[in-house]
């Protein structure tokens, strides 16, 4: 796992776009795992930009989100195959039809789950997964005490994170209860893992992932047995981290050509 400490946003967004970039210049069919909520949303920014002014080709790209809501009416702006629609990949030249997002209004949910686990492995499984971290450690909507194992299911989300999303709804009782999510063992089968946070409010999940015991009460930590996870966070982010002095020390003296 490689802590990478940065001033801000911009910089995290910064880093995070170059990894993005070099996977599809050297591979422009990648499969790009798409996290939501606010922690991508500088790095989706950062890529429309570098788009539009750069000509960043996302033409044969695939984009997999990694979680939805169950019982948003299709076409909910806060279902998030519209939030990711709206935020990114409207913005950029990527196929519609190679968008795929869980199908959180879908009859019969574990065939619906299977299904999208299938058109992953076909396309040979996600090159770049962009994560978030809840305040209680999840990935994806992976909650305390998730199979490490696990792969894309419903679960039921803790009433901390229903309050965390409330401010993209018009209250807390318009939260969905239930949601569709990869399994940590689907994120853990991604190539790369980039991981963001920011703002204090996330200091005690990072030091809880990345120094703590890896244990289901933490799923992100589970990305300490993943062999290329990235964690790039800001100052605020790193408050609580014991071996922060060691991350930058490490990060300023890397050699040049390793990358992300
Ligand atoms: C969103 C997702 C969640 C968020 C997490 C942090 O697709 O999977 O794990 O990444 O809840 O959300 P923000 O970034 O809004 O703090």
């Amino acid at each position: 796992m490689e802590v990478v400490i940065l001033p801000g946003t911009r910089q995290i967004a910064g880093l995070a776009a170059d990894a993005i970039e070099a996977l599809l210049r050297r591979k422009p069919n990648a499969v790009l795992g798409l996290a939501t909520g606010s922690s991508p949303l500088p790095i989706y920014d950062e890529l429309v930009r570098r788009h539009a002014e750069r000509g960043l080709d996302f033409s044969q790209a695939h984009g997999f989100a990694l979680d939805e809501y169950v019982g948003l009416p299709p076409g909910h702006p806060e279902s998030y195959r519209e939030v990711i629609r709206r935020e990114f990949t409207n913005r950029i030249n990527i196929q519609p039809e190679n968008v795929h997002c869980p199908d959180g209004s879908a009859e019969d949910i574990p065939a619906a789950c299977q299904a999208y686990e299938d058109a992953m492995t076909e396309l040979g499984g996600v090159d770049l997964q962009i994560l978030g971290v809840g305040t209680d450690g999840h990935i994806g909507f992976n909650e305390p005490g998730s199979s490490f194992t696990s792969r894309t299911r419903i679960k039921s989300l803790i009433e901390q994170t229903r309050k965390d999303n409330a401010r993209f709804f018009k209250g807390l009782s318009e939260v969905p209860h239930h949601v569709v999510t990869q399994g940590l063992g689907t994120i853990m089968d991604a190539r790369h893992v980039i991981l963001v946070a920011t703002g204090a409010q996330k200091a005690q999940a990072v030091r809880d992932f990345v120094e703590g015991p890896v244990a289901a009460i933490c799923a992100a930590s589970i990305l300490q047995f993943h062999p290329h996870a990235t964690i790039l966070i800001d100052e605020a982010a790193a408050s609580s981290l014991k071996l922060a002095d060691y991350y930058r020390h490490t990060f300023d003296n890397k050699p040049k050509w390793q990358g992300l």
